[in-house]
């Protein structure tokens, strides 16, 4: 009898370890949650930062749980709010009954209801009351990697309207009541003050949500991009040492700074000991650099410019990043325009040098 209590005891006891290490009774912490996920971005108290403020009540009392759960789970493709994929269902519901914690009124439940418009006229519309803020066809303020660096009490950023996050998660309901009331505390003001009937309002919705296609080709892109290869790989027709400096001259004929040449291994093996068959050249050019932190400062992790020259069973090859890959990896639609200047360079870079 005691022998089985004890066997009982022994078994809960090993269950209640296993439940608590595989965390499957205990529920996911919001707070903690947040802090890990969207912090950073947010501001710790959801004051904003990177990301638009989400504790203002004229937003959190607008906007359904679903938009929010639809908004975690999609991000905004090319606008810097991940998509949180692998979060399971219950920890994305306690981030959002975190945030919803920032305000005592209920959570509105989601309307689903279409709104019909005229969406030329909307068009219009939208040219002379909207893009001032949301950026022609909706693509959204610019300067969404500044805000990296920039202080918290600057302008909250319109955001993207033709993009399939936000297209996904919002009903055309709450775009209609965002227009129409605006959010207090923000640039984004009641449109109805503004002097736009509710017709108006109406077809502006329609014209946003004509924005489906090309926010569709816009992540397209931005996934392309994630598909090329990460690295740019060529062969040297020369020797290791004539391909160093070719590739010298080309910097400098491409208007790069030459900052330095180094061994692949340095400062990871004991001096002298380095593989004098790998080299890499360390260059930059300022104005480039200048213009890229300021869209995004993550492109820091990326620089100075690398290339590196391998000799390897007698056959010489150069390789580089590929700076397409940067867009996609920080989700920033700003530095596609940067990427693919880079991208040219680098190219013309590896050409100039095997010639
Ligand atoms: C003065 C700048 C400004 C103007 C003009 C403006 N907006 Fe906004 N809009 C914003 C800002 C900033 C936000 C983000 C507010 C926030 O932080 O909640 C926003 C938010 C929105 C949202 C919600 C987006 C989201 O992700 O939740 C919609 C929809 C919207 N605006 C539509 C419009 C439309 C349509 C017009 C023109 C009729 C317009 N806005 C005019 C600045 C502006
Ligand atoms: C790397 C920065 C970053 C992180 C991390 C991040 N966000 Fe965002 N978030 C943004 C940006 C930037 C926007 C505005 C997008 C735009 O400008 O188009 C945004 C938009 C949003 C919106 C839409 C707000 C509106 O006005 O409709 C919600 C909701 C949101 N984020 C919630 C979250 C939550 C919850 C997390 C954590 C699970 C999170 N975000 C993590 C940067 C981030």
């Amino acid at each position: 009898m005691s022998f089985l209590k004890i066997n009982v005891i022994k078994s809960l006891f090993l269950l209640s370890i296993l439940a608590f290490s595989l965390n499957v009774f205990s529920a996911p912490h919001g707070d903690e949650l947040y802090g890990r996920y969207c912090s950073s971005c947010h501001g710790k108290d959801g004051k904003g930062g990177v990301g638009v403020p989400l504790a203002l009540h004229s937003f959190i009392n607008s906007v359904s749980d679903e938009y929010l759960v639809k908004t975690i789970r999609h991000g905004r493709p090319g606008r810097i709010m991940p998509a949180f994929l692998s979060l399971s269902d219950a920890q994305v519901s306690a981030i959002v009954g975190h945030v919803r914690g920032w305000s005592d009124a209920p959570a509105p439940a989601e309307d689903t209801t279409v709104v019909k418009g005229n969406a030329e006229h909307g068009e219009k519309l939208f040219a002379s009351h909207c893009v001032q803020c949301h950026g022609e066809a909706g693509m959204g303020g610019k300067g969404t990697g500044v805000t990296f660096s920039r202080k918290r009490e600057l302008p909250i950023i319109a955001p993207a309207l033709n993009n399939t996050g936000f297209l996904a998660a919002a009903s055309d309901v709450m775009i209609r009541d965002t227009i129409t009331l605006g959010r207090e505390g923000t640039p984004m003001t009641s449109m109805l003050v503004a002097g736009l009937s509710e017709e108006d309002i109406d077809d502006i919705v329609s014209y946003i949500r004509s924005f489906e296609k090309t926010a569709a080709e816009l992540e397209q892109t931005l996934n392309g991009a994630g598909s090329e290869s990460p690295v740019i790989i060529v062969d040297s027709p020369y020797g290791l040492d004539e391909t160093v400096e070719n590739l010298k001259q080309a910097i400098t004929d491409q208007n790069f700074t030459l900052i330095r040449t180094d061994f692949l291994e340095h400062g990871l093996v004991e001096e002298g000991k380095e593989n004098k068959k790998q080299v890499v050249l360390h260059f930059c050019n300022f104005g480039f650099l200048f213009q890229a932190l300021s869209l995004d400062p993550r492109v820091g992790m990326f620089l100075p410019c690398r290339v590196t020259v391998v000799e390897k069973d007698g056959k010489v090859k150069i390789s580089t990043i590929n700076p397409k890959r940067l867009s996609k990896l920080f989700n920033n639609h700003e530095l596609d325009e940067y990427c693919e200047e880079m991208y040219e360079a680098y190219i013309t870079l590896l050409e100039d040098a095997i010639l």
